[in-house]
């Protein structure tokens, strides 16, 4: 952890004011706290100021701090607190923060810190020689399940490798940050497994009335002796409904759980309430349709070769994707080069990979392993393949 301490008296400005818009809403961030609670958008305000000139600096903590009504030191405690507030000038195109807390720690990040140190700066906070990037090391940013990660400016990048991280610095030194997909750099959904769900893959189990048996239909409930309360139906049906919407669709867990309870609620005291189960709307994975095994365009596979060629050295494949590829008989550089626009879109599909094979460029790394294998990629990519 850095001692965090307000820039040198050089690098100071000598006032801070809000641009006119941010002044705007900067007031009206103000009035969302009741009376007398103003000093809670502080946070927000700083941030802002932020997001305005690059860095936090101590006119801008001081201006705040006047604006709240708050002793000026209370500012600075909050500002030399949060590691998301930059007390000094730091990259214009990236500020590449380094978790290095025990989980990322274990998981590589000392290796992403010198690659930091190695194409931004040998040391933390400051800049590289055009001003554009700077580094430093932080602690826990929880998201410790897809260790090792980065956060550069509001967004995380995570499940890194020293090679990817190179790469996205790359990309932003270059101006091409807004192009780097967020999160996960695996094939993972946010923190779901790798290469898809591992369990919860079958429907959920159907719900049980009050009786104890399985209500699978209304002619079921009928034949129960006893009616069931809509209480009951509601409670069994918001559980597997919460349950199920909880693990698979977090977004829409509330609403399909509350609509569940209302449609319980409104079942007449018959006693033909039946605790019909809940199927929970279909996860953005389950919707996504995958391409046919048995579609055209799928790229012919061969036999596995004696020496297949290792996959993993194109960016981008790691030792599960290589496995599904070695699954569709896809063994060799020279295959994956020949890919045409129709098969690579049907490679990406089945993986899942909304682009990636395109955005990775697999062809070009491929083309040029089964040329001259890491000569030849060293001479195309100007770096060694992962
Ligand atoms: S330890 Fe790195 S995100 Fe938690």
């Amino acid at each position: 952890m850095s001692v965090r301490r307000l820039a040198e008296d050089q690098f100071q400005p000598a006032a801070f004011a809000f641009n006119k818009e941010n002044a705007i809403w900067a007031e009206k961030t103000i009035k969302k706290y009741p009376e007398g609670r103003q000093q809670s958008a502080i946070i927000p305000l700083m941030m802002r100021a932020q997001e305005q000139e690059g860095w936090v600096t101590k006119a801008a903590i001081e201006t705040i701090a006047d604006m709240l009504d708050m002793a000026y030191i209370r500012a600075l405690e909050v500002a030399t607190f949060y590691t998301q507030f930059q007390l000094k000038p730091v990259g214009t195109r990236a500020h590449v923060q380094v978790c290095g807390t025990t989980p990322c720690m274990l998981r590589g990040s000392e290796a992403l810190m010198k690659v930091c140190k190695s194409k931004i700066n040998s040391q933390a906070f400051e800049r590289n020689a055009d001003g554009t990037l700077s580094w430093e090391e932080v602690e826990c940013q929880g998201a410790c399940v897809n260790a090792p990660m980065v956060v550069i400016g509001k967004d995380t990048y995570e499940d890194l490798t020293p090679a990817r991280l190179e790469e996205i610095i790359d990309a932003f030194a270059a101006g091409k940050g807004r192009e780097v997909p967020t999160g996960p750099q695996i094939d993972r959904v946010f923190s779901a497994p790798e290469g898809g769900l591992t369990s919860l893959t079958t429907e959920a189990p159907k719900a049980k009335s009050a009786s104890g048996k399985a209500a699978s239909s209304a002619a079921a409930a009928k034949a129960d002796a006893a009616p069931i309360p809509p209480s009951e139906a509601a409670r069994a049906k918001s559980t597997d409904a919460e349950t199920n919407a909880a693990l698979k669709t977090p977004a829409t867990a509330p609403v399909a759980a509350a609509k569940n309870v209302k449609a319980a609620e409104a079942q007449p005291l018959s006693g033909t309430a039946t605790a019909e189960p809940v199927k929970a709307p279909a996860s953005k994975a389950d919707s996504a349709q995958k391409p046919s095994l048995t579609d055209k365009n799928r790229p012919a596979g061969i036999e596995k070769p004696a020496t297949p060629d290792d996959l993993k050295l194109i960016s981008g494949v790691g030792p599960k994707i290589e496995s599904i590829l070695h699954e569709l008989g896809i063994f060799t550089f020279a295959q994956v080069a020949g890919w045409k626009k129709a098969e690579r879109e049907w490679v990406d599909g089945y993986l899942n990979f909304k682009g990636r094979i395109e955005r990775d460029d697999w062809i070009k790394q491929a083309k040029a392993l089964a040329k001259g294998g890491e000569a030849e990629y060293i001479k195309v990519f100007g770096k060694k393949p992962r």
